[in-house]
């Protein structure tokens, strides 16, 4: 198949961090389609020779196995190609019009890895220089949008020149291996399903820490924040995932509609939960594996009292049948103590106890997504042989005292799904971008699911608005604000690692 992939925003650092690799992949794995070609956009005047070299050198950053050859990149330089444009110019588009009718090709995928307030610019000028063929793909970066009007805004003017089947919205925790296999697990298997639900399961975590800070994205996380960055997306997709129900075949809105239905059935805030249910912080300095770092006020780009959180911890709930009643704990940030991506899945205690089991423990399932990707079902056995129950009380007796059998002892049934695949899965952006090319939706976010989503966290973004609304320090290297295990603790409840 002959493509041809546009990237605006050629040159920025999704571009050679994360796109230009995982192309190189699929080029590596024999999955990119030999007649295609990559062509980079940005404002900098370059040659296609220029940008070839510029990509080859950040190339060598890559990690390890993953760094390219000189021969294999000569090779797959081949494919790459540049265009200047000035976004704003309606004259650059039409150089790229002229560019891409050198070598027409059945489909061009537009992938707008630029900041969202070009997104609708980009569009219209596509629009207006004739290139929102019905062969057109757009590829959109998230976040879309800052809130719900403008991630509204976005959406309409993108759909006023491109329809819904070809719109592909990258969130790109959908492209990971550990993420597709919690539908795997879910609806490939029949285990599982009659006990995921209320009846079975007393509370859910969804965790993802970094211990990185944010780098060099200063003024980029300043607007955006750990709640836009981080939930508003990715954990609100794995917490569809978990919650979602069964879709009744594997096609693109299937499983988009069943996401759906849990997005809109998240517990609306109100004026209490607001303060009950969120912990927002942010990271001071301290010390991470070890090394010292600074606090986040001190990074370059952010404002020395900036209110911006690097840290949110939630609790909500799916206002339906299967989990009405069941506290679902979102956490994430960065500066955490550890890397560390898992869902916990809490079941409840044996209904009618006869054995003694270690304090607070009962049932769990955890998933972890990264940087281990694997599943662990933790379980009571016995370890030692006991002959009988300790002071045995009349068998009759079904009032007696709590349970007197042996002390049982955890264990845990340890799936590492590195070990039984292989570290050299496909990884999330050569996925999806080879989902975008191959024209599947599977794993990108409609437009009804991005607004349910965005509707849900506006309340949480305008009560931060308001001078009163506590915003809690927490030194880098911790599970983050104290205040997140009071909010947990407040309904019984502890985070995993404690
Ligand atoms: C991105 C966020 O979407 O996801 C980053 O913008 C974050 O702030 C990153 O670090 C985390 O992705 P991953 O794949 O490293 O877990």
């Amino acid at each position: 198949m002959s493509f041809q992939l546009v990237l605006f925003g050629g040159t920025g650092d999704l571009a050679w961090r994360k796109i230009l690799p995982a192309l190189f992949q699929a080029y590596r794995h024999q999955t990119l389609p030999k007649d295609g070609r990559i062509i980079g956009v940005a404002r900098d005047k370059m040659s296609d020779a220029d940008f070839r070299s510029l990509i080859g050198e950040r190339l060598q950053n890559v990690e390890g196995e993953k760094r390219p050859q000189s021969a294999e990149f000569a090779e797959f330089a081949k494919q790459l190609f540049y265009q200047h444009c000035d976004l704003n110019e309606s004259s650059d588009y039409e150089a790229l019009r002229l560019k891409l009718s050198e070598h027409p090709a059945q489909l061009c995928v537009m992938y707008l890895a630029t900041a969202p307030h070009l997104f609708t610019t980009i569009c219209e000028h596509l629009a207006a220089s004739g290139l929102n063929t019905e062969s057109t793909r757009i590829v959109l970066e998230k976040p879309l949008g800052q809130n719900l009007k403008s991630n509204r805004e976005i959406n309409a003017t993108v759909r006023n020149f491109f329809s819904e089947r070809q719109i592909f919205r990258i969130d790109h925790y959908l492209g990971k291996p550990s993420v597709q296999n919690l539908f795997a697990l879910r609806f490939g298997n029949s285990l599982f399903e009659p006990l995921w639900r209320r009846d079975t399961i007393s509370s859910i975590q969804i965790t993802l820490s970094e211990q990185i800070g944010i780098g060099t994205r200063g003024p980029f996380y300043e607007q955006t924040g750990a709640l836009r960055d981080m939930i508003q997306n990715h954990a609100l997709q794995l917490l569809c995932a978990i919650a979602m129900e069964p879709p009744i075949n594997a096609h693109a809105d299937a499983i988009r509609d069943e996401k759906l239905k849990v997005l809109r059935s998240l517990k609306p805030w109100t004026p209490q939960s607001l303060r009950a249910d969120i912990v927002r912080g942010q990271y001071s300095a301290g010390l991470v594996a070890g090394a010292p770092v600074k606090a986040y006020s001190e990074e370059a780009g952010v404002a020395p009292n900036s209110k911006t959180e690097t840290f949110v911890a939630l609790k909500t709930e799916v206002n339906n049948w299967r989990w009405a009643g069941v506290p679902f704990y979102l956490r994430t940030g960065k500066r955490m103590a550890e890397q560390d991506a898992r869902i916990v899945i809490n079941f409840r205690p044996t209904p009618h106890p006869i054995f003694q089991t270690p304090t607070g423990s009962a049932n769990q399932l955890v998933i972890h997504l990264q940087p281990k990707d694997g599943m662990a079902l933790h379980l009571f056995a016995q370890g030692q042989a006991v002959t009988s129950f300790t002071t045995a009380p009349s068998s009759t007796n079904k009032t007696g005292p709590g349970p007197i059998g042996p002390l049982l002892s955890p264990v845990q049934l340890d799936l590492d799904f590195d070990k039984r695949f292989g570290t050299d899965r496909v990884g999330a952006y050569e996925r999806l971008l080879l989902d975008a090319i191959g024209g599947r939706l599977n794993l990108f976010v409609r437009s009804d699911e991005q607004e349910a989503a965005w509707s849900w966290v506006e309340p949480i973004l305008q009560d931060w608005e308001n001078e009163d609304s506590p915003l809690y320090a927490y030194p880098s290297g911790t599970w983050g604000p104290s205040q997140s295990k009071v909010m947990i603790a407040n309904s019984g409840h502890h985070w995993d690692e404690d």
